[in-house]
């Protein structure tokens, strides 16, 4: 049996930090009222529930008012595109977003669609970034909303934020931002950004409860229908321990980011490096100047990803072939199509993403299980 575990999938989730789960314990014996009761248990609920949105607002430079928790970010991206867009429907019923998106984002879009609304999908250079030049060419009188996400899941590419949020705000147009994968990653800048989805699992915090700040002022319809929670933006007895967690996953996070952030990309660079001495045919995908320090996407060729992702299972080593959710189906990744590889070159891609708890030795014993992986493929020569 292999005890060795680490841990390269950091994307899809990150193992929640002892610092968080101690604090939700703390909530979870402290307070079990629902915040909405007026007694005095209820509003001990309401309490740690109103301190932890003021702590998430402080920590972004926002008012607490602009935060509504919701149950992570695919409600999220949800509720800001749908929300914005039924607010806006008598001004226009056009939406522009990319083809690189997130399935929350691409999914609603698509579902839209079949409810009338005109969807411009805009497409990405090899390094997956919209241009600025296109987006201005596809605005119309009718646009009401853009959705751009901040960085890309698979590949790491920060995308112009700033610039396309100036061009919105110039054309009154509202724009959202799915930062489910820069929250902890980057420091954010909501200058010009309306709406913008962040979600806890991302940043060592607990599944199942985000958060959509939305900007003093700018509508949103709700999605439920049910109590008045949220400023009545969103019914449902509030996840208050999910919440709690999050600030506090939120301000280790902040507190530790530049530092953090520079550990993982020494150890995403010299793992880039030492992939590159030790085995032939390899390229990285993305942004290799813009992009989020822990994600790696590499091409090997003449290796099938998923094959490789069970070798590597084997010894104790989880890393992703694609995206969590696209690699449980067979189809190519439509992020690496997007930037141009071909089927068989998206098949034969892993993403490797690093984390708070990854270690140097980690990534060496990696490296060698890697080499010996892809060796034993190439010999098979499955493609
Ligand atoms: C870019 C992006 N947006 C949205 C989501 C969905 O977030 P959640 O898992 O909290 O629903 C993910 C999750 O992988 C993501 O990577």
């Amino acid at each position: 049996m292999n005890k060795k575990s680490v841990y390269l999938d950091n994307n899809a989730t990150t193992q929640m930090d002892e610092r968080v789960i101690e604090s939700m314990i703390k909530v979870m014996r402290e307070s079990y009222g629902n915040p909405s009761s007026v007694h005095q248990i209820g509003q001990k609920g309401k309490k740690f529930l109103e301190e932890s949105r003021e702590m998430i607002s402080g920590l972004l430079g926002l008012k607490s008012r602009e935060i509504i928790f919701t149950s992570g970010g695919t409600e999220s991206n949800n509720m800001a595109i749908r929300g914005a867009a039924r607010c806006l429907q008598k001004k226009g019923m056009h939406l522009i977003t990319s083809v690189i998106e997130h399935s929350s984002v691409l999914n609603t879009f698509r579902d839209m669609e079949t409810l009338g609304w005109e969807v411009t999908y805009l497409g990405v250079d090899e390094k997956g970034r919209v241009s600025i030049e296109e987006l201005s060419r596809n605005i119309k009188d009718e646009t009401v909303l853009i959705s751009i996400m901040h960085s890309n899941n698979e590949i790491g590419t920060l995308q112009p934020i700033m610039e396309i949020g100036k061009i919105a705000k110039e054309k009154g147009i509202l724009f959202h931002v799915d930062g489910v994968q820069s929250m902890g990653k980057v420091k954010i800048n909501f200058e010009n950004i309306d709406l913008f989805s962040f979600s806890a699992h991302k940043f060592y915090g607990p599944k199942g409860i985000g958060a959509l700040y939305v900007k003093s002022g700018v509508k949103i319809e709700k999605l439920m229908t049910g109590g008045h929670q949220e400023r009545n933006r969103r019914a449902g007895t509030e996840n208050v321990t999910g919440v709690c967690g999050m600030a506090k996953a939120l301000e280790i996070t902040l507190e530790n980011l530049y530092p953090e952030l520079e550990k993982e990309r020494n150890l995403r660079d010299y793992m880039e490096k030492k992939i590159f001495e030790r085995i032939e045919k390899v390229t990285i995908n993305g942004d290799l100047d813009n992009r989020l320090f822990n994600t790696s996407s590499i091409t090997l060729e003449k290796v099938e990803a998923e094959s490789l992702l069970f070798a590597l299972d084997m010894k104790g080593i989880a890393v992703s072939a694609g995206s969590a959710c696209a690699s449980s189906t067979l189809s190519p990744s439509h992020v690496l199509e997007s930037i141009g590889l071909s089927s068989i070159r998206a098949k034969s891609t892993l993403r490797i993403s690093l984390g708070r708890f990854i270690k140097k030795e980690d990534i060496d014993y990696f490296i060698e299980m890697l080499e010996i992986a892809v060796e034993n493929e190439r010999n098979l020569n499955i493609i």
